[in-house]
């Protein structure tokens, strides 16, 4: 085989492994992507309506929310420094106790260094079943 005809079929092979790729993303982008769909249960078992409870998923915890078939879900991890959460029921507060930041229960935040909102994380019932859906790569 000469030079030329070397570097042809090289370039198909790196062409068709490049055409799998761009199908695979079309195809399967779950998976190229990063993110999982969790199901979290039956809803009216875990989260009855007009209640909100935490969830941990492969270690991160989550604040969800439910009234009657809508939803919502935050990311329970500070937006300023990275720090874990917690959620001050009485208060109807999310706090951290890093350098002080409160949130409100939207994720705006109220107090203390943190700017930015808290993560909203996709989530939502189907067949009487609550799903969320975690982005590996950057929760939410
Ligand atoms: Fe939460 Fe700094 S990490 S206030």
């Amino acid at each position: 085989m000469n030079r030329r005809a070397w570097l042809h079929r090289i370039a198909v092979l790196l062409g068709a492994a490049g055409s799998v790729v761009v199908l695979r993303q079309y195809l399967s982008p779950e998976e190229l992507g990063g993110t999982s769909t969790i199901d979290l249960g039956a809803i009216d078992v875990v989260l009855p309506d007009g209640q909100r409870r935490l969830f941990t998923v492969d270690g991160e915890s989550f604040l969800v929310a439910r009234q009657g078939e809508s939803v919502r879900a935050l990311s329970m991890t500070c937006t300023h420094a990275g720090c874990p959460l917690t959620f001050d029921d009485r208060a109807s507060r999310i706090r951290c106790g890093c350098h002080g930041g409160a949130f409100a229960l939207t994720g705006e935040p109220l107090a203390g260094p943190p700017r930015v909102p808290l993560v909203a994380v996709p989530c939502a019932i189907e067949n009487g079943r609550l799903f969320m859906r975690i982005d590996s790569r950057g929760r939410g």
